[in-house]
């Protein structure tokens, strides 16, 4: 590496970095996304498949998708839920997609997606590092082809593998771990 990045500030990005769920008006550059997008896919990818892709959703598809779930929300839990679900998604800044190359071959499906979460992972301490906050969500809607007919993404070649949001954090939610012993297993 030719410039350190210092420990401490290595562990306060990783550890200080949380999911967003609100979020201040105003849309973070589109610029920094795309800087957070060409980090991302230095994730390690086995085979070197570069299995994922970025869909930077402007305002038209977004409206749709905002349709789209409250459609859905409607269905499973009625009028007011889906009103609430819309009321909400609406104050959403910034929304891209990113999806997974499919495969036939079950075990290339696993690692893509986890080479896919890897991505994440390095998109979303990019945006952090710039004060900018990401929720990955993964509800019903992403899984409908419906969702995948509106953005054009072929079902046959990607899954998607969440739906982002990102902006600026009207406030960061405190979060615990279980204490690293708890998880680990020293062995023989
Ligand atoms: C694969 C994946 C899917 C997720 N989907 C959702 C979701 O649908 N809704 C949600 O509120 N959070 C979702 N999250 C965010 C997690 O709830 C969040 O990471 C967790 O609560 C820990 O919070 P932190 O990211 O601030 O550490 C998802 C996270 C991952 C990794």
């Amino acid at each position: 590496m030719s410039e350190e990045i210092s420990t401490s500030n290595l562990i306060e990005l990783i550890s200080g970095r949380r999911t967003i769920h609100n979020y201040k008006e105003g849309l973070c550059p589109r610029e920094k996304l795309i800087e957070a997008i060409d980090l991302a896919r230095w994730a390690p990818n086995h085979h070197l498949t570069e299995p994922w892709h970025f869909y930077l959703l402007g305002d038209e598809s977004v409206n749709a998708v905002i349709e789209l779930n409250s459609e859905i929300v409607r269905a499973s839990k009625g009028d007011e839920a889906a009103t609430a679900k819309e009321r909400r998604w609406r104050k959403m800044p910034g929304w891209f997609v990113m999806t997974c190359c499919r495969s036939d071959d079950p075990i290339r499906n696993q690692e893509d997606y986890a080479a896919c979460c890897c991505a994440v992972q390095n998109l979303m301490l990019t945006l952090w590092n710039e004060d900018v906050g990401v929720k990955w969500s993964t509800g019903d809607v992403i899984r409908d082809k419906r969702f995948y007919d509106l953005l054009w993404i072929d079902q046959e070649l990607e899954t998607v593998v969440g739906l982002f949001w990102y902006g600026y954090a009207e406030e960061v939610p405190k979060m615990t771990r279980k204490p690293c012993l708890q998880i680990t297993t020293e062995l023989p």
